[in-house]
């Protein structure tokens, strides 16, 4: 496809721009050793746990691990994708983005989609204020005021098959594209129809404000009762959350975010004054809508019904949650009554009981609860099925004082002391090697061994991989990630200026993306004298191709003599000197 931003280009871009001078250009930043620091932009937060790295030209915060290269803090702090961050950047240092012949630049096109986006929305909503009709009564019906109507724009698809297609769609180049924007869809004589027929209109705004989207319901008992958007490529179903922008125009950083179910959910709550919550968009809250959520807002409360159904989905919840639950984040259920939904509830029993401490579960009472009762405790083996089911979650649950509470109430529960349970956890992963990357006074980080070390090494310091005299050396060797090294080793030297944001940004959208950052964001290297990096490095690539020399004698060893070559029992004599053949 063309367009594509050759990867030389990156390696440009990120040479040029300075990671502390843009990240600084947005929130002020202060030197703190050898890094600079700053309060978090991606959550709320009264001590700075934000550092940047010049040299890794890395970002990293500790308190909600948001991290990443100069192109990531872009795209994060705008809603951008990685086009368009690269794009802006490009723009700021005055870069011309080479470009194969043909070529739209992707944020040309988005912008005639956002805007394509936004003239439908306001056409939705002239429509409902001026047609007044059935779509205001049903408004009306439900209780909805004209205030809550503008602060949503709501809006009304009037009924027939080419309302907004002969609003908006006048060109073949403006049908072309309110098809591209899901408005339209191909079929009957004209070609095209509408999308949105006969409906109360829900525009869906990304944090950024700009529409991407609308979600659409019948005004009476039709089916489907929803409709959303189909995929385009402004809008992700499983990503995006309606209401969030509309949050975050009232306050920028709430403490509290309500993640409901359904649009008139959010809607009933805002008519109520409960003006901080969010839905998902028809589809089980992913993990990607909890790192959107927990950079706004440290605290939130999953609202599900309280039937079977509900129950199921807040376990879900859990199950993604969890693993996000660092210092300072929290998550609780809020469970509706049999036959509720936020917006009955709240009608019925008003804001006050909906916000009420009582009403809440948090998530560590619910997971002990639950398995507890699944389990059953009050036999040893009740307790050992207890523990069996608890340890995935546990292990899952990034350290810190939750998990070691939980961790404590657990032992309470299974009546095994604290060191019996640690022990099952450490049991509960026996292929990672639990080990120390870099031991430094009061910073200690467990990692799986060599290899992650090897790599650590090389984002802090990438000339190390100069030390490996032939990278071919390491191919073959069936130890897990020893392939990756080689690729680094030899990426790195064959280009010698580059940097750690160079090399994320090489494997940007592959399966190595996670953990090199991880790896990115563990602390630097000691830097007193007694730690000899060049020797820490060898020592481990050494040792790394030792076991391929393993490897191959374990291979050789399980061939008949008769197979064997000359060279092969050589090998096997100098291992197995005794061994007289
Ligand atoms: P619900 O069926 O719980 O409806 O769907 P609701 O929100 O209570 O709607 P009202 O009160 O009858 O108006 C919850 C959410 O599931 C998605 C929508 O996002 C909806 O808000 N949904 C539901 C669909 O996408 N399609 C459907 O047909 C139904
Ligand atoms: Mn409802």
């Amino acid at each position: 496809m063309a367009g594509r931003i050759p990867q030389a280009f990156i390696d440009d871009l990120l040479a040029r721009a300075d990671i502390v001078e843009v990240i600084d250009s947005h929130v002020p930043l202060r030197k703190a050793g050898r890094n600079h620091q700053a309060l978090c932009p991606f959550h709320e937060e009264k001590t700075p746990s934000f550092t940047v790295s010049q040299d890794k030209q890395f970002y990293h915060c500790f308190g909600c691990g948001a991290n990443g290269t100069v192109i990531t803090f872009v795209m994060e702090l705008n809603g951008l994708g990685f086009v368009e961050a690269v794009e802006d950047l490009a723009g700021r240092y005055g870069l011309e983005i080479p470009r194969e012949a043909g070529y739209r630049p992707a944020s040309k096109q988005h912008d005639e989609l956002y805007e394509l986006l936004e003239q439908a929305a306001q056409f939705y909503r002239k429509q409902l204020q001026e047609y007044k009709g059935r779509a205001a009564d049903y408004l009306k019906g439900r209780g909805i005021s004209g205030t809550v109507i503008e602060d949503y724009e709501i809006g009304y698809a009037p009924s027939g098959w080419k309302r907004i297609l002969n609003a908006l769609g006048k060109s073949a180049e403006a049908r072309a594209r309110l098809a591209e924007a899901g408005l339209i869809k191909p079929g009957g004589k004209e070609g095209h129809y509408d999308f949105f027929r006969d409906r109360i209109m829900f525009p869906i705004r990304d944090p950024r404000g700009r529409v991407i989207g609308f979600g659409g319901r019948v005004l009476g008992d039709d089916t489907p009762k929803y409709l959303n958007s189909p995929e385009t490529p402004l809008f992700h179903k499983g990503r995006e959350l309606y209401g969030l922008y509309q949050v975050r125009r009232k306050k920028k950083q709430p403490e509290t975010l309500y993640v409901v179910e359904g649009y008139m959910d959010v809607i009933a709550l805002a008519q109520h004054g409960v003006d901080n919550a969010v839905a998902t968009l028809g589809t089980a809250v992913t993990d990607k809508h909890l790192e959107k959520l927990y950079r706004v807002a440290a605290r939130l409360i999953f609202c599900f019904d309280g039937d079977e159904a509900g129950k199921k989905a807040a376990w879900r919840g859990l199950e993604i949650a969890l693993p996000q639950l660092r210092e300072g984040r929290q998550a609780l259920f809020n469970f509706m009554p049999e036959g509720h939904d936020p917006d009955s509830f709240i009608r019925q029993y008003g804001a006050e009981q909906f916000r009420s401490d009582d009403r809440t579960v948090p998530l560590s009472d619910f997971l002990l609860a639950s398995i507890k009762s699944r389990a059953g405790t009050a036999t040893r083996e009740g307790r050992a099925t207890f523990l069996d089911m608890l340890l995935p979650y546990l292990a899952g649950m990034p350290a810190g004082g939750l998990r070691q509470l939980i961790r404590q109430e657990a032992a309470g529960i299974a009546q095994i002391d604290a060191d019996g349970l640690d022990k099952l956890l450490q049991d509960y992963r026996p292929g990672a090697a639990r080990r120390t990357v870099i031991s430094r006074s009061g910073q200690q980080r467990e990692k799986s061994g060599d290899i992650g070390n090897i790599i650590a090494y090389i984002l802090n310091s990438p000339g190390l991989a100069m030390l490996v005299e032939d990278p071919a050396e390491l191919a073959g060797i069936t130890v897990p990630g020893a392939d990756f090294v080689q690729e680094l080793v030899t990426l790195v030297q064959s280009n010698p200026e580059i940097n750690c944001a160079g090399i994320l940004e090489h494997w940007r959208g592959t399966r190595y993306e996670a953990r090199l950052n991880e790896l990115a964001a563990g602390p630097d290297l000691p830097a007193d004298e007694s730690f000899d990096l060049e020797r820490e490095f060898i020592h481990r690539v050494e040792k790394l191709k030792s076991a391929k020399a393993r490897q191959s004698i374990q291979e050789i060893a399980r061939k008949p003599p008769s197979q064997l070559s000359d060279e092969a029992k050589k090998q096997l004599r100098r291992r197995y000197p005794s061994d007289k053949k």
